[in-house]
């Protein structure tokens, strides 16, 4: 198993109130696989994957990283945060270079591997550009490679298309797709779009308000690339939205 979450609890005091935000959650990710949390605003998706980073320290329970608790940050977990977060004062180039001069990777091996990488992202040429000169899909590309620089064991990303439009968020979709088929590193990505979910993930975890608790655990038998037309695709989607709405406890509630 690449990843183990057993009995995670996370609570916080706020102002001398305690607020249990995660209760007993515990599901296993194995080696290559994409998961998607999905889950209302304020269930706890993002409080899960900064202690899974090692960000945050949980209040119990336990990680592990291929057999190995977890309990800080390491090179072995890239993250993508919202909005991409790329280095506005640094280029393309640093800002993929960075990573690697604080995990003190060799100069020679840092050029070849960041070679490699624009190569993957089809970003050749685009290096030496800040981030404003790009386009969406080049900042995410650049997020992306950016987080697995380091060859992480496991990939963690916070709603990396959170702010993107509807249909720049469906291409770009795709583009990560493509850049994620080409290693298969295990995935955990936070999402509250049931169709990127659906397109995206071998399988969905949906958490719920009620102190994080876990509503589903569903894979998404579909072959790759997927057909956002097709009945089983939409069958999906039907089903984790009325699990969704249930969580909201609202059917009237609009789900996006
Ligand atoms: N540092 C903190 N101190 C106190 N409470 C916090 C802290 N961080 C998060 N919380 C609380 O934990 C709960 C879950 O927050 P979290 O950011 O994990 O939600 P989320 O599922 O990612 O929501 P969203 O979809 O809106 O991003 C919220 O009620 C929030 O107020
Ligand atoms: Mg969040």
């Amino acid at each position: 198993m690449k990843v183990r979450l057993e009995n995670v609890c996370k609570t916080f005091n706020n102002n001398k109130e305690v607020h249990e935000v995660l209760k007993d959650i515990s599901f296993d990710v194995k080696e290559g696989q994409f998961i998607s949390l999905l889950g209302p605003s304020g269930c706890g998706k993002t409080t899960l994957l900064t202690i899974i980073a090692g960000f945050k320290p949980a209040t119990s329970g336990k990680i592990s990283v291929s057999g190995k608790y977890v309990s800080s940050a390491g090179s072995d977990r890239g993250f993508v945060f919202q909005n991409y977060a790329l280095f506005p004062w640094m280029t393309v180039a640093d800002n993929i270079l960075f990573p690697m001069k604080e995990q003190k990777i060799p100069k020679a091996e840092r050029e070849k591997k960041l070679g490699e990488l624009l190569e993957m992202a089809q970003l050749l040429g685009k290096e030496n550009l800040f981030p404003h000169q790009l386009s969406g899909g080049m900042k995410q590309r650049t997020a992306v490679i950016r987080a697995l620089a380091c060859k992480p064991e496991v990939l963690l990303m916070d709603e990396p298309l959170g702010a993107v439009d509807f249909q720049m968020r469906q291409i770009l979709q795709e583009e990560l797709e493509a850049l994620w088929l080409k290693d298969r590193t295990t995935v955990i990505m936070v999402t509250h779009d049931v169709d990127e979910a659906v397109y995206m993930s071998d399988r969905v975890i949906v958490m719920s308000t009620e102190k994080g608790k876990i509503l589903e655990d569903m894979n998404i038998d579909l072959e790759r690339s997927r057909d956002r037309e097709s009945e089983k695709y939409k069958k999906y989607k039907d089903t984790l939205t009325n699990i969704l709405k249930k969580a909201l406890n609202r059917d009237d509630s609009k789900v996006v």
